[in-house]
Protein backbone atom coordinates (compact mmCIF):
# COMPACT_ATOMS: atom_id res chain seq x y z
CA UNK A 1 0.00 0.00 0.00
CA UNK A 2 1.21 3.69 -0.95
CA UNK A 3 1.53 6.04 1.84
CA UNK A 4 -0.51 8.31 0.89
CA UNK A 5 -3.52 5.52 0.78
CA UNK A 6 -2.47 3.90 4.09
CA UNK A 7 -2.46 8.01 5.49
CA UNK A 8 -5.81 8.34 4.05
CA UNK A 9 -7.10 5.16 5.16
CA UNK A 10 -6.01 5.88 8.62
CA UNK A 11 -8.14 9.04 8.35
CA UNK A 12 -11.30 7.27 7.11
CA UNK A 13 -10.85 4.67 9.84
CA UNK A 14 -10.44 7.30 12.33
CA UNK A 15 -13.63 9.36 11.13
CA UNK A 16 -15.66 6.15 11.36
CA UNK A 17 -14.78 4.98 14.84
CA UNK A 18 -14.74 8.84 16.48
CA UNK A 19 -11.59 7.27 17.92
CA UNK A 20 -8.94 9.14 16.35
CA UNK A 21 -7.64 11.51 19.05
CA UNK A 22 -7.61 9.13 21.79
CA UNK A 23 -4.48 7.36 22.78
CA UNK A 24 -4.15 3.45 22.88
CA UNK A 25 -4.78 2.74 26.26
CA UNK A 26 -7.91 4.72 26.02
CA UNK A 27 -8.96 3.05 23.37
CA UNK A 28 -8.88 -0.19 25.25
CA UNK A 29 -10.55 1.18 28.42
CA UNK A 30 -13.97 -0.37 29.78
CA UNK A 31 -16.46 1.68 31.47
CA UNK A 32 -16.67 1.34 35.19
CA UNK A 33 -19.93 0.03 36.10
CA UNK A 34 -22.23 2.30 36.59
CA UNK A 35 -22.90 3.52 40.61
CA UNK A 36 -26.51 2.70 42.13
CA UNK A 37 -28.22 3.70 45.52
CA UNK A 38 -26.77 2.02 48.55
CA UNK A 39 -30.28 1.91 50.14
CA UNK A 40 -31.26 1.76 53.49
CA UNK A 41 -30.96 -2.31 54.73
CA UNK A 42 -26.91 -2.86 54.58
CA UNK A 43 -26.93 -5.37 57.16
CA UNK A 44 -25.88 -3.55 60.94
CA UNK A 45 -26.27 -5.89 63.10
CA UNK A 46 -22.99 -8.37 63.11
CA UNK A 47 -23.94 -11.79 62.00
CA UNK A 48 -21.87 -14.96 62.96
CA UNK A 49 -22.12 -16.11 59.37
CA UNK A 50 -21.17 -14.00 56.29
CA UNK A 51 -19.52 -17.11 53.95
CA UNK A 52 -20.40 -17.38 50.62
CA UNK A 53 -23.81 -19.46 50.76
CA UNK A 54 -26.68 -17.28 51.67
CA UNK A 55 -29.03 -19.75 51.61
CA UNK A 56 -28.07 -21.69 54.51
CA UNK A 57 -26.55 -20.29 57.75
CA UNK A 58 -24.30 -22.78 59.88
CA UNK A 59 -25.66 -25.08 62.16
CA UNK A 60 -29.35 -24.57 61.05
CA UNK A 61 -31.33 -27.43 60.27
CA UNK A 62 -32.99 -26.34 56.80
CA UNK A 63 -31.66 -24.01 54.25
CA UNK A 64 -33.43 -20.74 53.13
CA UNK A 65 -36.82 -20.58 51.46
CA UNK A 66 -36.72 -19.50 47.85
CA UNK A 67 -35.03 -20.59 44.65
CA UNK A 68 -31.42 -21.34 44.99
CA UNK A 69 -29.04 -19.52 42.67
CA UNK A 70 -24.87 -19.01 42.22
CA UNK A 71 -23.96 -15.50 41.21
CA UNK A 72 -20.19 -15.17 39.85
CA UNK A 73 -18.06 -12.77 38.55
CA UNK A 74 -15.04 -10.94 38.17
CA UNK A 75 -13.59 -7.31 39.38
CA UNK A 76 -11.60 -6.01 37.29
CA UNK A 77 -9.59 -1.93 37.05
CA UNK A 78 -10.52 -0.42 33.85
CA UNK A 79 -7.54 -2.20 31.43
CA UNK A 80 -9.36 -5.45 32.35
CA UNK A 81 -6.58 -6.14 34.96
CA UNK A 82 -8.25 -8.40 37.57
CA UNK A 83 -8.58 -7.01 41.24
CA UNK A 84 -7.34 -9.30 43.29
CA UNK A 85 -8.26 -9.54 47.50
CA UNK A 86 -11.27 -6.87 46.76
CA UNK A 87 -13.59 -7.14 49.59
CA UNK A 88 -16.88 -7.89 47.63
CA UNK A 89 -20.06 -7.21 50.34
CA UNK A 90 -23.22 -8.69 48.97
CA UNK A 91 -26.69 -7.98 50.90
CA UNK A 92 -30.55 -8.78 49.76
CA UNK A 93 -33.61 -9.34 49.71
CA UNK A 94 -34.91 -13.20 51.51
CA UNK A 95 -37.41 -14.84 48.89
CA UNK A 96 -40.19 -12.95 49.69
CA UNK A 97 -39.15 -9.28 49.44
CA UNK A 98 -38.20 -8.79 53.46
CA UNK A 99 -34.70 -7.60 54.59
CA UNK A 100 -33.38 -8.98 57.57
CA UNK A 101 -32.78 -5.44 58.81
CA UNK A 102 -35.36 -3.41 61.53
CA UNK A 103 -35.53 -0.56 59.41
CA UNK A 104 -37.47 -2.47 56.61
CA UNK A 105 -41.19 -1.71 56.85
CA UNK A 106 -41.99 -4.63 54.76
CA UNK A 107 -44.70 -6.62 56.22
CA UNK A 108 -43.77 -9.43 53.95
CA UNK A 109 -42.06 -12.70 56.11
CA UNK A 110 -38.57 -12.64 57.57
CA UNK A 111 -36.95 -16.01 56.86
CA UNK A 112 -34.72 -17.07 59.83
CA UNK A 113 -32.87 -19.53 57.72
CA UNK A 114 -31.60 -17.27 55.18
CA UNK A 115 -28.24 -15.80 55.90
CA UNK A 116 -29.09 -12.31 53.14
CA UNK A 117 -25.55 -11.13 53.66
CA UNK A 118 -21.81 -12.49 52.65
CA UNK A 119 -18.47 -10.90 53.09
CA UNK A 120 -16.15 -11.98 50.42
CA UNK A 121 -12.75 -11.67 48.87
CA UNK A 122 -11.44 -12.34 45.22
CA UNK A 123 -8.99 -14.22 44.17
CA UNK A 124 -5.92 -13.87 42.38
CA UNK A 125 -7.45 -13.77 39.18
CA UNK A 126 -10.45 -11.53 40.65
CA UNK A 127 -12.76 -13.75 40.27
CA UNK A 128 -15.54 -14.40 43.44
CA UNK A 129 -18.59 -16.36 43.69
CA UNK A 130 -21.69 -17.18 46.16
CA UNK A 131 -24.51 -19.44 46.13
CA UNK A 132 -27.84 -17.58 47.11
CA UNK A 133 -31.58 -17.23 46.64
CA UNK A 134 -33.16 -15.27 43.81
CA UNK A 135 -34.22 -12.24 45.62
CA UNK A 136 -38.00 -10.89 45.53
CA UNK A 137 -39.34 -7.61 44.49
CA UNK A 138 -40.55 -5.64 47.31
CA UNK A 139 -43.05 -2.08 47.10
CA UNK A 140 -42.20 1.05 48.08
CA UNK A 141 -45.06 1.84 49.01
CA UNK A 142 -43.57 2.83 52.50
CA UNK A 143 -42.24 5.74 50.27
CA UNK A 144 -45.76 6.79 49.17
CA UNK A 145 -44.77 5.66 45.55
CA UNK A 146 -46.80 2.53 43.96
CA UNK A 147 -43.26 1.29 42.10
CA UNK A 148 -41.76 -1.88 43.05
CA UNK A 149 -38.12 -2.50 43.07
CA UNK A 150 -37.45 -5.06 40.85
CA UNK A 151 -35.38 -8.39 41.72
CA UNK A 152 -32.27 -7.17 42.84
CA UNK A 153 -28.55 -7.60 44.87
CA UNK A 154 -26.61 -5.02 46.29
CA UNK A 155 -23.21 -5.04 46.14
CA UNK A 156 -20.50 -3.21 47.44
CA UNK A 157 -16.75 -3.70 46.54
CA UNK A 158 -13.93 -2.05 47.91
CA UNK A 159 -9.59 -2.40 47.60
CA UNK A 160 -7.50 0.25 48.52
CA UNK A 161 -6.20 1.74 45.29
CA UNK A 162 -9.51 1.97 44.01
CA UNK A 163 -12.69 3.83 43.91
CA UNK A 164 -15.43 2.14 45.93
CA UNK A 165 -18.26 1.06 43.94
CA UNK A 166 -21.73 0.41 45.10
CA UNK A 167 -24.42 -1.15 42.50
CA UNK A 168 -27.16 -3.24 42.08
CA UNK A 169 -27.49 -6.18 40.01
CA UNK A 170 -30.84 -7.11 38.25
CA UNK A 171 -32.06 -10.41 36.59
CA UNK A 172 -32.86 -10.06 32.94
CA UNK A 173 -36.28 -10.49 31.85
CA UNK A 174 -37.57 -9.39 35.47
CA UNK A 175 -40.70 -7.51 33.94
CA UNK A 176 -39.98 -4.77 36.99
CA UNK A 177 -37.15 -3.87 35.56
CA UNK A 178 -38.82 -1.35 33.00
CA UNK A 179 -40.83 0.83 36.09
CA UNK A 180 -38.04 0.54 38.21
CA UNK A 181 -37.04 4.03 39.55
CA UNK A 182 -33.15 2.87 40.61
CA UNK A 183 -32.22 1.13 37.29
CA UNK A 184 -33.84 4.32 35.42
CA UNK A 185 -30.94 6.52 36.86
CA UNK A 186 -27.97 4.37 35.65
CA UNK A 187 -26.94 5.94 32.17
CA UNK A 188 -29.20 4.13 29.19
CA UNK A 189 -26.14 3.36 27.59
CA UNK A 190 -24.52 1.16 30.53
CA UNK A 191 -27.38 -0.24 31.89
CA UNK A 192 -27.28 -3.57 30.67
CA UNK A 193 -24.09 -3.60 32.63
CA UNK A 194 -26.13 -4.30 35.58
CA UNK A 195 -28.44 -6.56 33.78
CA UNK A 196 -27.59 -10.27 34.01
CA UNK A 197 -28.72 -13.07 31.86
CA UNK A 198 -29.63 -16.45 33.55
CA UNK A 199 -27.14 -19.51 32.32
CA UNK A 200 -27.23 -23.43 33.88
CA UNK A 201 -24.32 -24.09 36.06
CA UNK A 202 -22.89 -27.32 34.22
CA UNK A 203 -22.19 -28.97 37.30
CA UNK A 204 -25.01 -28.42 40.00
CA UNK A 205 -28.12 -27.59 36.94
CA UNK A 206 -28.81 -24.46 39.31
CA UNK A 207 -29.45 -21.07 37.90
CA UNK A 208 -26.13 -19.22 37.01
CA UNK A 209 -25.79 -15.48 37.24
CA UNK A 210 -22.00 -14.00 35.56
CA UNK A 211 -21.79 -10.36 37.31
CA UNK A 212 -18.37 -8.51 36.23
CA UNK A 213 -17.54 -5.59 38.02
CA UNK A 214 -15.12 -2.85 36.36
CA UNK A 215 -13.68 -0.66 39.15
CA UNK A 216 -11.74 2.81 38.68
CA UNK A 217 -8.44 3.39 39.72
CA UNK A 218 -7.93 6.02 42.37
FE1 LIG B 1 -32.67 -3.22 47.97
Amino acid sequence: MKEISRRKLTKKVAIVTGVGLLSPGLLMAAPVTPAQVEGPFHPIDAQGDTDLDLSYIAGHIKPATGEVILVRGRVLDTQGQPVANALVDVWQANHHGRYSHPEDPNTAPLDPDFQGWGLLRTDAQGRYAFKTIRPGAYPLSFLGDQRWRCRHIHFKVTQPGYDELITQMYFQGDPLIAQDLEVAKAPPELRHLLIVKQHADQATGLPLFDFDLTLAIA
